[in-house]
Formats: C-alpha cells, sequence, structure tokens
C-alpha cells in the first residue's frame, strides 16, 4: 500500500449535500476503487470511527467500511460493496453518532438484526447476519447510502435543537473548516 493511500481524507458534515445524496451502485471494482477503500479505511480509523460510508468523504457511490471489533484486539476491517439489508426483525433502542453530525449523539430506534447482502472488494458476494452493534452500524452506515443520517430518526424537537446548537457553533467560530 502506498503511503498515499493511508492519508485520511475529508470528512464532510451535516448539513453538506453529498450527504444527501443516493448513492450509485459500483459497476467495474478497479484500481480506483481499491484506492478509495483503502483511504475510506484510514479514514475511518484516524477518526476514530467504527464506520464510514463513501458519502462522507465526498463520493456518493456505495461502499461501506466497518470495524466493531475492540480496539485491543487489533483491527479487523469489513468493506461491503453495494450493501442491501434484505431481512430486518425487532426492535432495539441505541446512543449513536456520526463523523459526519459533529458534538452529537443521540438515542436511534431500528430493528434489532438485520441480514445485508453485497460483494467484497474482491466481487465476491458476501451476506451477513447482525446482532448488537455490528447490526446498528451496518443500518447506520448503509442509511448514509440512501442520503439519510441518524438524525432523521430522532424526533423534529430534538433534530430541532441540533440545528440551533450548530447555528451557534458557526457563528462563534467554532465548526472547522469553516
Ligand atoms: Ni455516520
Amino acid at each position: 500500500m502506498s503511503s498515499n493511500n493511508d492519508k485520511p481524507m475529508k470528512i464532510f458534515t451535516y448539513p453538506e449535500p453529498v450527504l444527501r445524496e443516493k448513492a450509485k451502485p459500483v459497476g467495474n471494482i478497479d484500481e480506483a476503487i481499491q484506492t478509495l477503500i483503502d483511504r475510506m479505511a484510514a479514514t475511518m480509523y484516524s477518526a476514530p470511527g467504527i464506520g464510514l460510508a463513501a458519502n462522507q468523504v465526498g463520493e456518493p457511490i456505495q461502499i461501506i467500511v466497518f470495524d466493531v471489533s475492540p480496539r485491543e484486539k487489533g483491527r479487523n476491517l469489513s468493506v461491503l460493496i453495494n450493501p442491501e439489508i434484505i431481512q430486518a426483525e425487532g426492535k432495539v433502542s441505541q446512543e449513536e453518532s456520526c463523523l459526519s453530525v459533529v458534538d452529537f449523539s443521540a438515542e436511534v430506534t431500528r430493528p434489532a438484526c438485520v441480514k445485508v447482502r453485497g460483494v467484497d472488494r474482491h466481487g465476491k458476494p458476501v451476506e451477513i447476519d447482525a446482532e448488537g452493534l455490528l447490526s446498528v452500524c451496518l443500518q447506520h452506515e448503509i442509511d448514509h447510502l440512501s442520503g439519510v443520517l441518524f438524525i432523521d430518526h430522532i424526533s423534529s424537537l430534538k433534530r430541532a435543537l441540533y440545528n440551533k446548537k450548530l447555528k451557534k457553533m458557526r457563528k462563534k467560530g467554532l465548526l472547522q473548516g469553516e
């Protein structure tokens, strides 16, 4: 891996429009896609986060990277291309946050277990039966590919409060990259 592939990318943050785009399916998994995957992984680990969707680095195409393994156990990167949820069951509420939604977390209710289908970075079909943290992570990242953020799942009142907070932070110049 060249050193350039280890370079973290800029993470786009709410309300930037690319986060609202519907990601296009990946056709040919070529060299450019492999490089993007490496750089997305580097970005996720350096943030640090447990998942990242391509929209978040300004590329609205259907790629997610994730690693929910405890960090003391080392890295265990997973990559899913063109992922889709083909089954969902139960209900669970969990605190979520997002690298693209600065300084905010909230409890989100989602299906407890999901079955996800996609292909890995070598084009090999993958099917994952997920529960717990992995299930939440996959749903959160796949949401990104549809232009959906976790704050879309909370009450409009809570969302309004967050928008107000963002406005204040922007006024005080507390938001990076602005
Ligand atoms: Ni996110």
